[in-house]
């Protein structure tokens, strides 16, 4: 897979894409992150690459020749799939999102920076707008390395151990249960006695109530989408009779 981003900060690319898991993923070879800087491409002894808004207002918003330009040498060079620009205004990301982003080739992400982007670059180039939440970035490099990132892990091969990815959180539209380790300095102290049992269904059933638990508890937005087979829908009603007839339920 490839990804390409246009950034006024290609560092910051450069940075998020080469620890950790996405790191390992870009080492594998499986996928390669390459940003394009539109400063590069833009006219002048000053480079500008961004301009007083029409109508004015505050701030400055990003020019569209610089970058066409940059998105012309970036599909030149081999970019491919949509471009997708990372902004307050688009669509929430999602895991849903960023599972079927890891099934394809490659495609192009655009930071924003300042008030925007002219919207007639977006109108002519722009193929999806994606948001991370709703709070407003600086720049859309943060939210760049959030797409590289959660894509990136999913890819075949990225993670050491791939039934981990199918875990996650809302890989089901669930969150996740709680984990626990072997710790020295805590031993099995706290830890669920059915965990230390050996007993595989018994164990999977817990943790199935777990997320259903938390999902209830901390996300019922979740839940509310969710068609629940009547197993989960037994396991969640004997999670909340269980928090019920406990009053120090955290
Ligand atoms: N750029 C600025 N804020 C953003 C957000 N919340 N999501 C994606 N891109 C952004």
């Amino acid at each position: 897979m490839r990804i390409d981003v246009l950034t006024l900060f290609p560092e910051f690319i450069a940075q998020a894409a080469g620890v950790g898991v996405v790191g390992r993923a870009v080492e594998r070879g499986l996928v390669a992150v390459k940003a394009w800087n539109p400063r590069e491409y833009a006219a002048g002894n000053y480079r500008r690459v961004d301009e007083r808004p029409f109508g004015g207002g505050p701030g400055m918003v990003m020019l569209p020749e610089p970058l066409e330009a940059c998105l012309a040498a970036a599909r030149a060079d081999g970019a491919m799939g949509p471009l997708i620009y990372l902004s307050p205004q688009g669509a929430r990301f999602t895991q849903a999102r960023a599972r079927a982003l890891a099934t394809t080739p490659g495609f192009l992400l655009l930071c924003g920076r300042y008030e925007g982007v002219d919207e007639r670059f977006i109108e002519a180039h722009v193929d999806e707008e994606l948001s991370i939440g709703d709070y407003v970035l600086s720049g859309g490099e943060l939210a760049a390395a959030v797409v590289v990132d959660a894509v990136g892990r999913l890819l075949d091969g990225a993670l050491n151990d791939a039934a981990s990815a199918a875990q996650d959180s809302f890989e089901d539209g669930l969150l996740d249960c709680p984990h626990y380790t072997r710790s020295e300095r805590l031993g099995t102290a706290g830890v669920p006695e059915v965990l230390l049992s050996g007993d595989h269904a018994r164990i999977a059933r817990w943790r199935r109530q777990q997320a259903l638990g938390r999902t209830w508890r901390r996300r019922p937005d979740l839940l509310a989408r969710l068609a629940l087979s009547a197993e989960d829908r037994r396991l969640l009603e004997e999670f909340i009779a269980r928090q019920a007839s406990r009053a120090d339920a955290p």
